[in-house]
């Protein structure tokens, strides 16, 4: 993958009005930590405390957990960048399912490590979900040389999840000495729904599992960049050592520990978004385009077509959609849940933009 395709993945639609194509949050950040930002601002010419002992602190509890036992980062894609070659090498290799998060594969190319894709079941098709994961499928793929597997739960672009079961089942079956990276950037909006379990609620024995979590997506600090670790001491300890100094900012860390006592504004993000979903999914079924309604706060639907061409649609009409052609996906598209007004704005653009897509059947 060029560097060019890399930056195209990530970077915003150009001039859209209603922008669904990132998976933010559209309610905003806490109002706390708007102000906890503000408060910081006037100390900027101050270096950040590099072990963000506030932040890690809160977090501790938050998960109930050793302060040892949390890493922060200025992301979760930073982490992954840091953690995949502090881990792997090139001898090893890095598995993972078919259309998972694009940033895995960079990781891996900056390890110099193989990256090795486990297939999934592919595109929706009707009114059945798409890119369902096999747990066996993933087992019979681990070789000596894999040294870590990672699974986004739900994935990101294909919304797609392991239940608990199954994801204790894989872990299960891994060898001790392989990194179990669990990616939960939208734990939020999948717990409780279709089996889901976030990893750390599992019976699982396995010494080197690590849940990923964000601060961008149900906090909506998207633009704060703050990602954490979770995991056993002696595996994220050597991390954080890794990890370049200073890069969670003094503001970042402030916005953090404020949204994490902000439980009634992430409540009203989380229902909205979980509203929204629905209203998308059932909008999409009635124009009878399939898609994979996945737990995340986002859908993928499929055109049966290039989607390129229907993202622009899309775009000329101030609504701006993800196309996915990083991931090998040139006929599907992914949409972020966005305010009720513009969900409907999305659906109303829907109605013409994918009138005649061949997937209708
Ligand atoms: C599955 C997954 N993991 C991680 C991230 C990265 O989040 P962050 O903003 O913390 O770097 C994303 C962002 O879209 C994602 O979809």
């Amino acid at each position: 993958m060029s560097a060019t395709i890399a930056s195209q993945t990530v970077g915003p639609p150009v001039g859209a009005r209603v922008r669904l194509s990132s998976n933010e949050s559209p309610f905003g950040p806490s109002p706390a930590a708007i102000e906890a930002i503000e408060a910081t601002l006037a100390e900027s010419h101050r270096y950040p405390d590099d072990q963000s002992v506030a932040l890690r602190t809160a977090l501790a509890e938050h998960e109930n957990v050793a302060v040892e036992q949390v890493a922060v980062a200025n992301g979760s894609a930073a982490l992954l960048m840091d953690l995949i070659p502090h881990l792997c090498g090139p001898d090893d290799e890095v598995l993972a399912y078919a259309h998972s998060f694009i940033v895995y594969r960079l990781g891996a190319k900056n390890a110099g490590a193989s990256y090795v894709e486990v297939e999934d079941g592919g595109p929706a098709q009707g009114e059945d979900d798409g890119y369902a994961r096999d747990v066996d499928a993933l087992l019979a793929r681990v070789t000596e040389r894999t040294r870590m597997v990672v699974i986004d739960n739900p994935g990101n672009p294909t919304g797609t999840h392991l239940t608990g079961e199954e994801l204790a089942a894989l872990i299960r079956g891994l060898p001790e000495h392989v990194t179990v990276v669990v990616d939960e950037a939208y734990h939020h909006f999948a717990t409780g729904q279709r089996g889901y379990q976030p990893v750390r609620e599992l019976d699982v024995a396995h010494p080197r599992v690590l849940s990923l979590r964000t601060f961008s997506k149900a906090y909506a600090l998207a633009g704060m960049r703050v990602g954490y670790v979770v995991g056993p001491a002696d595996v994220v300890g050597p991390l954080d050592v890794y990890r370049p100094r200073f890069n969670v900012t003094t503001a970042a860390q402030a916005a953090a520990v404020a949204s994490l006592g902000d439980t009634a504004h992430l409540r009203h993000t989380i229902d909205g978004t979980l509203e929204g979903r629905a209203r998308m999914a059932a909008g999409l079924r009635e124009l009878g385009v399939p898609f994979t309604d996945g737990l995340g706060n986002f859908l993928t639907v499929e055109c049966g077509t290039a989607a390129g061409p229907i993202v622009e649609a899309y775009g000329q009409r101030g609504v701006g959609v993800r196309t996915l052609p990083p991931y090998g996906m040139d006929e599907q598209f992914r949409v972020t849940v966005g305010t009720p007004e513009e969900t409907e704005e999305f659906l109303a653009a829907s109605a013409d933009v994918l009138a005649d897509v061949p997937s209708r059947g």
